[in-house]
């Protein structure tokens, strides 16, 4: 069972969280009272088929399960909404990391694990989190995050700045109520102030006097990228750079970006997106 969805993207997303998990690790393990913890949010079964090899590659949980040198996590903590891909996940590290006894697969809704860990790391001040958020579409809710405010928490966070926030952005502004719900729920923002950042109004005087039109922003989902920026740092200290994850025609579909209150954190993160860039 495996997961399905294509490309180098995909590669270059998990040689980032794989690259800054070791050197993640390498700064935790000398501090020796924190226990670190590994949260998934979004965690697959294990395995993805990437289109280009026409075959399984392991996933990025396998992928920080194989971390042997720094030392590893404490904790792992993999979240998996769908049955099939959660049996899998727990199949695939019995059979293939049976003293991986600390890891833990958990079938459920990534929001509602984000609150849990939040209580958790309240409640066990020495535990330190990395956690990565990797969703195809806008299925974390705006609370989650902000429930993570002030916690030890690095946020590795998949944006669908393109592939989610752009197409409820109608051209012509006519936006559903249940698309300004999303999108309010995504970005934890009213919608007056959503559609101030995507639309300008005009008003041209007609032939039927002064009438106003609306304008979608050229750059919408570059707006969108920046905006997240900006709401993850109403929770956390730092926010990265963004990598820039576009499909095959060149359009933006993810900016990927990582939120920490630490600033040595921040350094390695956007130290670990540049030359991710040549992959
Ligand atoms: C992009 S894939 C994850 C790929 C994985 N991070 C990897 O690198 O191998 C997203 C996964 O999240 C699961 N999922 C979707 N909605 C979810 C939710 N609300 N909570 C937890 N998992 C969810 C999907 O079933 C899917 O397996």
């Amino acid at each position: 069972m495996m997961n399905q969805f294509g490309g180098n993207w995909t590669e270059a997303k998990m040689k980032i969280v794989v690259d800054y998990a070791k050197a993640y690790l390498t700064i935790m393990n000398k501090q020796s009272w924190a226990k670190t913890l590994y949260f998934d949010g979004f965690a697959g079964s294990g395995l993805i088929e990437v289109d280009e090899y026409n075959e399984a590659v392991k996933g990025t949980a396998l992928r920080i399960l194989d971390i042997e040198q720094p030392e590893p996590f404490d904790i792992y903590y993999f979240v998996e909404k769908e049955d099939e891909y959660f049996e899998a996940l727990k199949q695939n590290i019995k059979i293939n990391y049976p003293n991986k006894d600390n890891a833990f697969v958990v079938k459920g809704d990534c929001n509602t694990k984000l609150f849990d860990m939040a209580n958790f790391l309240k409640r066990d001040i020495n535990y330190r989190a990395l956690a990565f958020i990797d969703p195809y579409g806008m299925s974390v809710n705006w609370n989650s995050i902000e429930s993570l405010k002030g916690l030890g928490v690095d946020l590795w966070i998949l944006v669908p700045t393109g592939l989610g926030v752009n197409r409820l952005l109608k051209t012509d502004g006519n936006i559903s109520d249940a698309w300004l719900n999303k999108l309010e729920q995504f970005l934890g923002l009213p919608r007056s102030e959503i559609i101030n950042h995507f639309y300008s109004k005009t008003t041209v005087n007609t032939l039927f006097g002064n009438e106003t039109f609306v304008n979608k922003e050229k750059s919408a989902i570059q707006k969108a990228g920046v905006l997240y920026t900006q709401r993850l740092k109403t929770v956390f200290e730092f926010v990265s750079q963004s990598f820039v994850m576009r499909n095959s025609n060149n359009s933006i579909m993810y900016h990927f970006m990582m939120a920490t209150n630490n600033t040595a954190a921040l350094k390695i993160a956007n130290d670990v997106i540049k030359p991710n860039y040549k992959l």
